[in-house]
């Protein structure tokens, strides 16, 4: 996906490139005028949709504000666009949720865009637009940005980069209205600050201070992150009252990464003497360093974006998290002893083996004590144990086998001392990664298996009683076939098989605020396509998408049982009764994450 530097190289490269480069792994594609021209132009705009989850919303009419209108034709390198944001003044009451919508047509034919959406340098959504078709497209991506809530209260820039290319070829303009819809009601809104003696966790943090690039940028407010060895930082300072700190951070990955988990390694490229195909093995983290250390990590989910692998299989139903890409929480406070200086500190990111190009930021999200001027704390102990990833690799030629295996642990532990008293906060993270990669009949062939596991736990206490407690099970499969066949120059068949997953368990107790609460998501896409390429446009072809989705948990349940082939959705049913659903697993399932020893 999409920035030039970047769609355009493969554009001109892969046409240029022998077969053997090609075909293992430039998986880019926007359709051809001849497949364009099939569809029948009398047809109205088809609607893109990704399944998720309603926002659960109030009955009263929201307030609506509308952020920004823009035509997006030729933005790429261009800067991002921008208007400024004043409070309205529905904003006299305060919110009890807060809903942003991107609402977005575009006809003709263009690739996937990748697009960020920034609030005074906050990031508010990482997206990906859709692929248009002659007779246009629209859709619309709804997210819940309650948890920015205290940016809303100031005048402030916001920001959209979409990098987008138009010419006689990719004609596609993207018609943009951003708007936010704020939500009134009052008893919900007491429900997350409980009772006042005990400090708030799941109320929106008071602060949020981006760790983003400024403007005037001819990009993104994110950090370009192109190898290994690329660190990119910020100096932040924070408020000298703070007493609970987490970072949020966003990635996406783009070019010679953008398939990053179907990457092989160094050694079966050279050995085979192949030009142009991004390596590195298939195993990426991004991390996050405070002051240099490595304080947490994200082991990403493998979004494909809308033009991934097959185009086809994403019309209309489109790749988990490609309209609205997953952020990674890091809590941050047993730091902040450190932090509470008033002086700068460094917020570094880096992308393990990464190869050109990743996009980085991250929120700070602030919780501040109303009642005193400065809280303190210390750091008791922080462990970040050096880990290699294990690589076995057995090929000969273009066919063989590779399986890439890491295990990392992070874990800290301080104390800060506020007006609620000396609480104690730990934060563990363990990861695991396993991807299995298979090459055969001369390389046109490419299977690959991989799992990501991740777990982080959060525990505070006090003197006397544990206050919050937050565990979080990550789970994302993705099983990949790719086969070429019928080579005649730059033209061939292509034939792919998706299963990609999004699963996920929360689990959350809390003194005061909302009590407890757990929430369990499976979320599982099968597709299969198969197209004809030429150079890197699709002529023909069809792909077919399922999805089951189901969501059980305390705030209750959705499930989705939706199917297309062919732009055409067979069969679509959901159910958001829990009694319906209803078989409450979790309940029933052992409490995923690290248990920690209590006491300090
Ligand atoms: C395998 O692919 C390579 C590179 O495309 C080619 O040179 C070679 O002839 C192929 N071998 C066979 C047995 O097809
Ligand atoms: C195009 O679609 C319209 C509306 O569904 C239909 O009436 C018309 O016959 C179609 N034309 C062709 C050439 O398929
Ligand atoms: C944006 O809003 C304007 C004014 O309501 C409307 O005319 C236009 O069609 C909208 N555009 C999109 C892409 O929704
Ligand atoms: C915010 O912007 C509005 C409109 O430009 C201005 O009237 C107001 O004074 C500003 N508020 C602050 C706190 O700067
Ligand atoms: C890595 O990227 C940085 C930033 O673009 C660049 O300065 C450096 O030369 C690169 N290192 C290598 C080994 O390519
Ligand atoms: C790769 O290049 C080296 C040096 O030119 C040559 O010895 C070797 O046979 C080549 N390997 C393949 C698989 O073509
Ligand atoms: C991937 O998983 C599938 C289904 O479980 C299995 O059939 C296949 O052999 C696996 N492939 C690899 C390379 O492990
Ligand atoms: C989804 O619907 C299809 C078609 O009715 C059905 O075969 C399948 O079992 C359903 N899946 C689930 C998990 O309900
Ligand atoms: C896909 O649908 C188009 C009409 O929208 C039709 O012409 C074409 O034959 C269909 N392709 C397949 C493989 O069913
Ligand atoms: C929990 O699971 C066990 C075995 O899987 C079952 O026997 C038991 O009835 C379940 N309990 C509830 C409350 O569903």
């Amino acid at each position: 996906m999409a920035t030039c530097r970047l769609s355009l190289l493969p554009l001109f490269l892969l046409s240029l490139l022998p077969f053997s480069n090609c075909h293992l792994h430039r998986f880019k594609f926007t359709t051809s005028q001849l497949l364009a021209s099939n569809a029948n132009n009398s047809f109205s705009p088809t609607t893109f949709f990704e399944v998720t989850k309603p926002i659960p919303l109030p009955k009263t009419q929201p307030c609506s504000h509308l952020l920004l209108q823009h035509d997006f034709a030729y933005t790429y390198s261009k800067p991002p666009v921008t208007s400024s944001y004043t409070p309205p003044s529905c904003l006299a009451r305060s919110p009890s949720r807060i809903v942003l919508e991107w609402h977005a047509t575009c006809q003709g034919r263009q690739f996937d865009r990748i697009f960020g959406v920034w609030l005074g340098g906050v990031e508010l959504l990482r997206s990906c637009t859709a692929e248009p078709r002659p007779n246009g497209i629209v859709w619309t991506v709804q997210k819940d940005v309650t948890k920015y809530t205290s940016l809303f209260y100031q005048n402030a820039t916001f920001a959209v980069y979409l990098g987008n290319l138009v010419d006689s070829t990719y004609t596609g303009v993207y018609h943009v209205n951003v708007t936010v819809q704020f939500y009134f009601d009052q008893s919900s809104r007491d429900r997350w600050y409980g009772q006042h003696h005990v400090p708030a966790f799941s109320s929106p943090a008071d602060l949020v201070l981006p760790i983003s690039r400024t403007l005037p940028l001819n990009d993104g407010l994110w950090f370009p992150i192109q190898n290994s060895t690329d660190i990119q930082s910020k100096m932040v300072s924070i408020p000298s009252n703070t007493y609970r700190a987490v970072v949020e951070v966003y990635v996406s990955f783009h070019s010679d990464d953008e398939f990053w988990y179907t990457n092989p390694p160094d050694d079966y490229i050279s050995q085979n003497n192949i030009t142009g195909l991004p390596g590195n093995g298939a195993f990426r983290e991004v991390t996050l360093r405070l002051d240099g250390n490595v304080v947490g990590a994200v082991w990403p989910f493998t979004v494909i974006y809308t033009g991934g692998i097959n185009p086809l299989l994403w019309r209309p139903i489109t790749g988990i998290g490609s309209f609205n890409l997953p952020s990674y929480d890091i809590e941050i406070t047993p730091f902040l002893g450190k932090l509470l200086d008033g002086k700068p500190h460094k917020f570094g990111f880096g992308v393990t083996n990464s190869l050109d190009v990743w996009f980085v930021d991250a929120n700070l999200h602030l919780w501040l004590d109303q009642k005193s001027q400065n809280t303190r704390g210390s750091l008791i102990k922080y462990d970040a144990p050096e880990y290699v990833p294990s690589v076995v690799s057995k090929f000969r030629g273009l066919d063989g086998k590779f399986k890439i295996e890491a295990d990392r642990i992070i874990s800290s532990a301080g104390w800060v001392e506020s007006s609620y008293g000396k609480i104690t906060s730990y934060f563990a993270q363990e990861l695991h990664f396993l991807n299995l990669m298979r090459f055969k009949d001369n390389g046109t062939q490419q299977w690959v298996n991989q799992t990501i596991h991740a777990l982080s736990s959060t525990y505070a206490k006090d003197l006397h009683t544990v206050v919050y407690t937050e565990q979080l099970e990550q789970y994302f499969p993705l099983n990949l076939y790719t086969g070429t066949a019928d080579q005649v120059g730059d033209s061939y068949s292509f034939v792919s098989k998706v299963l990609l997953g999004f699963d996920q368990k929360r689990i959350i107790g809390e003194k005061g605020g909302l009590g407890f609460r757990f929430g369990s998501l499976t979320n599982l896409q099968t597709a299969q396509g198969n197209m004809k390429v030429k150079g890197n446009l699709v002529t023909s072809g069809v792909g077919s998408t399922q999805e089951v989705y189901k969501y059980e948990g305390t705030d209750g349940c959705y499930f989705r049982n939706v199917s297309s082939s062919n732009y055409t959705v067979l069969f679509d049913k959901s159910e958001d009764s829990c009694t319906k659903i209803g078989r409450w697993g979790v309940l029933n399932k052992s409490v995923p994450g690290r248990t920690f020893a209590l006491g300090d």
